[in-house]
């Protein structure tokens, strides 16, 4: 319905499309995952083929066996509106039931349309708004906590996060620091205002680190200067990003528990971003908690960035791991420097 928003002068009409009442606080359940991972499995002695490394050095150090890396003509849309599809179909909704879709992603394969829109034109989530997210390895806890706060304050109620990402067109393939890292995947939620979910969230950013982890974008060349745009390649000081990870984590899982009254043991998963199991490994020991909290599966797709944490998940519920009732902890941390949580109930 149109709403009329009182100015001083002319009157101003929001198209508001409103389907929970406002005020009433709600919160967001996640009713459907489903994930995509490109079919092309390439294991660390076949990257020991192109830059000088290997299973000996990757394994010990990252716990990374394999990863899934997209064809040339396949991009991050196409991952995104695969997992989308898949956690459409587990939720049962329509998909014109759809409000609103966020994909979180730093590597969209244009700079527009956005991301979120192609997906939206690609399931037929006619009657949703679709905008992209750009916080890197972060980007789905950061979509999650985004499209709650419009569910929890009334404003929308049914929405698709997603995060996907396409690393593999970004890093620099003679450059090997960087490229055995990361893989290619999507991940997504089916989310509904209604019952239990999310009760809990913790969101930060540390832009004067934003050096640590880079990746450029097109060069300012254009015709006036004479050069050549070009595009950027990924840059990393792994170990700046290994300290900033088990530093900051813990604390943000710890301040999100204590927002929340919730005790750490009452936590049955920690769903950590997948970028290396020593780090999972670090914070699991500062938390003071056994590994078997902590489920992963880097070791098959290495860091697929936004789509590290959504994939585990999904994994996790395919596999009935996941009980009504179960407290969950989901935690990114990434470019930026940024850093997110959220806590929900199953
Ligand atoms: O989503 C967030 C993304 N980023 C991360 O999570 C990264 C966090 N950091 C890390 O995971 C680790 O720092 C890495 C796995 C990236 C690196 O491990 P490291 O133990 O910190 O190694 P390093 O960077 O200190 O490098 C040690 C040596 C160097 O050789 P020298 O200088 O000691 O001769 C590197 O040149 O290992 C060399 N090296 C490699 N050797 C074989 C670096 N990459 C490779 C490689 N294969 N792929």
């Amino acid at each position: 319905y149109q709403r009329q928003v009182k100015t001083t002068g002319f009157p101003i009409y929001l198209d508001v499309c409103i389907t929970a009442r406002m005020g009433e606080i709600m919160t967001t359940r996640i009713i459907g995952t489903g994930s995509a991972v490109p079919k092309q499995v390439v294991t660390n002695d076949d990257l020991a083929k192109i830059v000088d490394t290997s299973d000996e050095w990757i394994r010990p150090r990252t716990g990374i066996r394999e990863r899934r890396i997209a064809a040339a003509e396949s991009g991050t849309t196409d991952l995104a509106a695969e997992a989308a599809r898949m956690a459409i179909e587990q939720s049962g909704i329509k998909p014109e039931e759809l409000d609103i879709i966020v994909l979180a992603t730093s590597s969209g394969d244009c700079c527009f349309p956005n991301g979120a829109c192609e997906v939206q034109a690609a399931v037929g989530a006619v009657n949703a708004v679709a905008f992209d997210i750009s916080a890197a390895c972060s980007g789905f806890v950061f979509a999650l906590n985004t499209v709650h706060s419009f569910l929890s304050a009334g404003i929308y109620r049914t929405g698709l996060v997603i995060g996907a990402d396409t690393l593999s067109k970004l890093v620099d393939w003679n450059d090997r620091s960087t490229c055995v890292l990361f893989g290619d995947g999507a991940g997504a939620a089916v989310v509904r205002a209604e019952g239990t979910g999310v009760i809990g969230l913790t969101m930060g950013a540390d832009g004067t680190k934003g050096d640590v982890l880079k990746c450029g974008g097109r060069t300012t060349g254009n015709f006036l200067t004479g050069k050549k745009p070009e595009l950027g390649y990924m840059s990393m000081d792994g170990q700046e990003v290994f300290r900033f990870a088990v530093k900051t984590v813990p604390e943000a899982i710890k301040k999100t528990l204590a927002g929340s009254g919730t005790e750490l043991e009452e936590i049955k998963y920690f769903i950590l971003h997948q970028s290396n199991y020593r780090i999972s490994e670090s914070i699991a020991k500062r938390l003071k908690l056994p590994m078997d909290k902590f489920p992963a599966n880097l070791e098959r797709y290495g860091n697929t960035s936004g789509a590290s944490v959504p994939i585990l998940l999904d994994e996790l519920n395919r596999e009935g791991k996941l009980k009504p009732g179960d407290k969950l902890l989901l935690a990114g941390f990434g470019a930026g420097l940024t850093w997110g949580t959220t806590l929900l109930e199953w």
